[in-house]
This record gives structure tokens, C-alpha cells and sequence, in this order.
């Protein structure tokens, strides 16, 4: 079964206290944070002390995707403010080998993250060591934008490159994710998908989920 994580950055903060119990109520599995400083890309959203308010309110895990410059400053912020998986993009942090351990020593599950222009291959050398792998399938930075169908096969190379590892982290897509679109990249090895217009905006949320669990199947 896929695993379902609203990003609420679609969400309408100003009732942040309901859409969480409203999220929870419909079905989502994880909480997807995305956090953006406005230098890796060109916006600027949550930092840690709105996760921690989520953290309060929130009974499902967070999933908290970095997407900021040098993550490693600030993992010890977002990890005290109750993230559950914190995922850092590999095109960000010089010294991911230290940053992705010293998540895991902190009794919190790693993530990394690869740009659409990144290829799967350069995941090599970090695969042993994540729980979780992010494949974008927009360039990070805003909610709302449009899948770019390419980013499906590299969930197939991640796929194989994990098989021949003998490993199996997480595989999680993000960006553009919609019932439209579901089948296909569950088909193609996504674990978890994130969707954050597409639920936000759906006007119904448990349906939205009822939908997705039937588009897919019992994955
Ligand atoms: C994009 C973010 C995504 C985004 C998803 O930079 O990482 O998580 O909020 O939103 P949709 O599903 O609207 O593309
Ligand atoms: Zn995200």
C-alpha cells in the first residue's frame, strides 16, 4: 500500500490547528514539511519552530524535506522540533556521509534527496545508509507545479540500482503528484508519494485518499 504524505505547505495556515486533525481524519500517513530558505531554491516557508507546532498537534509522523543550503547547520534544530524523517538534498551538502549518520545517530530516520536534473547514479555510494530516498519530480521550490513524466524512470533506476544493493529504503516521490499520475509512479516503485496542491485543493480529502488506495491497488 502507498503510503500518503499531504505537504502542507498547501494547507490553509491560518487553520493549520484543523487541517491537521482534518489531514489525519482523512487517512494521510505522514505530515510532509517542506522546508525552503530562499538561496537552494527561490522561495522561503517553514523553519523549525512551525514544525514544532505541527509536532504538538499532529499523531501521524513528520517527514520533514530540507531544501536548504548546508542542512547539517540545522539538523539538530529540526530534529528537536519533532521531525521523524528528515530528508537533505544531496546537491545541498558537501559532507552528506556525516550528515545522513549523524541523523541516524539521533534515533531519526535519514533521508536523501535528488533533483530532477540529478541523475539516480550519484545515489550510489549513500544508498547503504538511508532510510529513505526522495526523487523530485518537480525543481523544488513551490507547490502546484506540473509532474515532468522523465523523473519516472529514474524511480525504475533506482529500483534496480536498490535491488543490486540488497537494500530497501523508503522510495518517495515528490512534486505534481496527483490521482492522475498515481498509478504509474506506484508502478514504477514509489513507496510514498507526497501530494500537496492535489490534496489541499481536492475539497475532500478522504476521498481523495479513498481514491488513491483504490488507484493503486494493494501495493
Ligand atoms: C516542492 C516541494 C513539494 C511540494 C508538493 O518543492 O518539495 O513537496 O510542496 O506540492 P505539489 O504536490 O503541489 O507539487
Ligand atoms: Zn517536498
Amino acid at each position: 500500500m502507498v503510503l500518503i504524505a499531504p505537504s502542507i505547505l498547501s494547507a490553509n495556515f491560518l487553520e493549520l490547528g484543523r487541517e491537521i486533525r482534518d489531514t489525519e481524519a482523512a487517512g494521510a500517513d505522514y505530515f510532509h514539511i517542506d522546508v525552503m530558505d530562499g538561496s537552494f531554491v527561490p522561495n522561503i516557508t517553514i523553519g523549525y519552530f512551525v514544525v514544532e507546532q505541527v509536532k504538538k498537534a499532529a499523531t501521524i509522523p513528520l517527514d520533514v524535506h530540507l531544501m536548504i543550503e548546508r542542512p547539517d547547520r540545522y539538523v539538530k534544530n529540526f530534529i528537536d522540533a519533532g521531525a521523524d524523517i528528515l530528508t537533505v538534498h544531496l546537491e545541498s551538502d558537501r559532507h552528506l556521509h556525516r550528515t545522513i549518520a549523524w541523523i541516524k545517530e539521533q534515533g531519526v530516520k535519514a533521508g536523501v534527496s535528488i533533483n530532477p536534473a540529478s541523475p539516480v547514479s550519484l545515489l550510489k555510494d549513500v544508498i547503504e545508509d538511508v532510510d529513505l530516498v526522495l526523487i523530485m519530480s518537480v525543481n523544488p521550490g513551490f507547490g502546484g507545479q506540473k509532474f515532468i513524466p522523465g523523473t519516472v524512470k529514474k524511480l525504475i533506476q533506482l529500483k534496480e540500482m536498490l535491488r543490486e544493493h540488497g537494500v530497501n529504503p523508503i522510495v518517495e516521490i515528490d512534486g505534481g503528484v496527483s490521482p492522475k499520475n498515481i498509478k504509474t509512479v506506484v508502478d514504477a516503485g514509489a513507496d510514498m508519494a507526497v501530494m500537496g496542491s492535489a490534496f489541499y485543493t481536492s475539497g475532500n480529502y478522504s476521498k481523495t485518499i479513498a481514491e488513491i488506495r483504490t488507484l493503486t491497488g494493494a501495493k
